[in-house]
């Protein structure tokens, strides 16, 4: 008894000792046999970028070699590698089973209930082929767009596989938004094709996907076919003409089909993200400067060796980190990765490390909502397995607070494993700020500096860069080849949103930071009405239209408030219709219509009942008053409101009331 109430404090002493520290230096074992070691390679790239970027390009297969690395004489709409040809699942598979390398695994599969599936890249190679066929068969050409809406499971993979090597972009959509966000987003891009599972399961039960989704999908009138995995054997009707068994389609395809040679900007996948207001942004990322990229970023700052490593990202395949680095890094480096489809805390809270002891796990790259969660349960639970297999750790979407960072280092990586904490969205395809972990000094907190060949910058409202630690807003000021290329038929809201505030040559991300006097970048969160839920994306504007389309509510403000376990989380101030007063049931209410129109994981966690909203005189929302009160911090300045009684009624009724969780 005595000892075991000695470990935890003596860890948490261990933890406090190690926040003296300032900058951890790269483990000199680590930097000897390093890739990158040498800072010369900042140095190349800035002498350089374009001739740099080119060398990395030659990393790649290409079918027919590029005449120029860079257009930018239309900016920002940039294209790189121009007159190159190139396939993105031939780099990825074909090229690896070529050398000799097919029998390698791509990935070590683990279901929820255990199961595993060691796919080799031959066989990864031989299943995109015949569903290539079969997309083919069902009349999907170079161009037209195929919706992807599954767990994680190899299938998933393997859709998005056979689109690049036919040249029909995918777009996938995360299996935890629900139907109605996967129709918006089959609508937006006029989607031609669906591929889908029967069912997702989640902590030992399931929940249908294919059955959902014919509720909602009809209106669609583009979609011509659905393919239906069986996964979890749910109730899956199945409508003649439409729909499509995988298992039995891709018994019945051809096995052979040529990768098609691509232009290097042929598109190679759009995804949704989430913007300022409620329109999903279609994010279209191209073929030879993406996979130029993520290849090169993946390699670098993993300092990946393919013939050892075991790579294990654990995000979900349906956001860009499941894109770059679980699916095209990766494969173009010839990786092996653990792909996982389960929860971390099912069976038990240790199943992230029996996994990375059962497949001696190298290096692991995961979100600081991650780590925080382990850090709730308590590091018994990472003890009872051998992580002496992990060398290098990163870390991605949302700032990492430097408590988490540290209980990762010590806990996790034994203070032996570097940490790269990586910066990047779904716009900039690849990792933009980042350390390199056989070079740079780490300071937890800090994404530290831009990627050779790079270059951002921190800058006032006007566009002057500001001097060290001063908060401004962070832009990047040179095209890079994993850059969107537009907002998918959005033209004018892509060059709005992203290059209008600074000019065409500007790239405004959305994200406040400083820089530190060795000009390190700290980013410090958005700046616009997009908020960070356990580094899922979400836009205020969109839940807040998802709550108002319930038929008691009158209007709403959805404000991000500060969470200790997810960063931030979903806070919702409802005004009701009429004289209806605010209750348990609406709230059960409301949080299950959120869950319909976009997906679980938007629900608000506290909805706060309001009889009017703080307003400014022409009508705009002040949210941050509604931080402020939410919060409980002091309110701000109040004089520009139109009604200055509103903020008394409402702290006034947070102090009766409460809120509802
Ligand atoms: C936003 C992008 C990048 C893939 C996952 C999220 C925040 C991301 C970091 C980091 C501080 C970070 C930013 C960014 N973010 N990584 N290492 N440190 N903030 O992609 O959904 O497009 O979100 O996530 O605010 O703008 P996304």
């Amino acid at each position: 008894m005595a000892t075991e109430q000695k470990q935890p404090s003596s860890l948490e002493e261990e933890l406090e000792a190690l926040l003296e520290v300032e900058r951890f230096e790269p483990p000199e074992e680590f930097r000897r046999q390093a890739l990158w070691n040498d800072p010369a390679v900042y140095e190349e790239a800035e002498r350089d970028p374009l001739a740099w970027w080119a060398k990395q390009a030659e990393a790649l297969h290409w079918g027919r070699r590029w005449e120029k690395v860079l257009d930018d004489s239309e900016p920002p709409f940039y294209k790189w590698f121009l007159g190159g040809k190139l396939n993105a699942s031939y780099n990825c598979l074909d090229r690896h089973v070529e050398a000799g390398n097919g029998d390698r695994v791509a990935y070590h599969w683990r279901g929820e209930e255990g199961e595993e599936r060691d796919v080799t890249y031959a066989e990864l190679l031989a299943d995109t082929k015949r569903f290539a066929n079969v997309l083919k068969e069902h009349g999907i050409a170079a161009g037209d767009v195929v919706g992807i809406y599954m767990p994680m499971i190899p299938e998933c993979l393997v859709a998005m596989l056979a689109c690049a090597r036919i040249g029909a972009p995918h777009n996938v959509v995360f299996g935890g938004f629900s139907a109605e966000a996967v129709r918006e987003r089959m609508e937006f891009s006029e989607a031609k094709a669906l591929v889908t599972a029967d069912g997702a399961r989640r902590k030992g039960r399931s929940a249908p996907m294919k059955a959902a989704v014919d509720e909602v999908i009809d209106p669609v009138a583009s979609i011509e076919t659905i393919v239906v995995v069986r996964h979890t054997g749910s109730e899956c009707p199945m409508r003649d003409g439409r729909d499509v068994w995988w298992h039995e389609a891709i018994e019945a395809a051809d096995p052979e089909c040529e990768a098609e040679e691509l232009d290097a900007e042929h598109p190679l996948y759009i995804l949704y993200t989430s913007g300022s207001t409620a329109k999903p942004k279609g994010i279209l990322h191209t073929t030879g400067g993406y996979l130029t990229g993520v290849a090169c970023t993946h390699r670098y700052i993993f300092d990946l060796r393919p013939e050892s490593d075991v790579y294990w990202c654990a995000a979900d395949v349906g956001w860009v980190t499941g894109h770059s680095y679980i699916v095209y890094g990766p494969l173009a480096n010839g990786a092996t990765s653990v792909l996982y489809e389960g929860a971390p805390d099912y069976p038990d809270k240790d199943i992230w490390w029996e996994l990375v002891e059962r497949y001696r796990v190298t290096v692991l790259y995961t979100a600081p909502t991650a780590i925080r969660a382990c850090i709730k349960w308590g590091p018994e639970y990472p003890g009872r397995h051998d992580l002496s297999s992990l060398r290098l750790l990163g870390s991605v979407g949302e700032p990492i607070n430097p408590k988490a960072w540290l209980w990762y280092h010590k806990v996790i990586g034994a203070e032996r494993c570097p940490i790269v904490d990586t910066w990047w969205q779904t716009e900039t395809g690849q990792i933009m700020i980042t350390p390199l972990p056989g070079i740079t000094a780490t300071k937890p907190g800090s994404a530290t500096l831009p990627f050779p060949g790079v270059a951002a910058a921190v800058v006032d409202e006007d566009g002057q860069e500001v001097g060290p630690d001063t908060q401004g807003l962070l832009t990047l000021t040179r095209p890079w080849p994993g850059m969107l290329r537009t907002l998918y038929r959005e033209e004018e809201r892509f060059v709005n949103t992203y290059f209008e505030r600074f000019g065409r040559e500007t790239y405004l991300v959305g994200d406040a930071s400083r820089r530190d006097p060795d000009d390190y970048f700290w980013v410090i969160g958005r700046v616009d009405d997009v908020i960070n839920v356990s580094g899922h994306r979400m836009s205020t504007a969109e839940i807040e239209s998802a709550i108002v389309s319930h038929a008691q509510v009158a209007e709403s403000a959805v404000i991000g408030q500060t969470d200790e376990d997810t960063g931030q989380s979903v806070c919702a101030f409802v005004t009701l219709e009429g004289s209806l007063e605010g209750s348990d049931e609406l709230v059960a209410g409301i949080r299950e219509h959120v869950a319909t129109r976009i997906g679980k994981f938007a629900r608000p966690r506290r909805i706060i009942w309001a009889e009017d909203l703080p307003k400014t005189r022409s009508g705009k929302i002040m949210r941050r008053l509604l931080r402020d009160i939410a919060e409980g911090r002091e309110l701000g300045d109040v004089t520009t409101l139109r009604d200055p009684d509103v903020m008394e009624q409402l702290e006034a009724k947070i102090k009766e009331r409460g809120d509802e969780e």
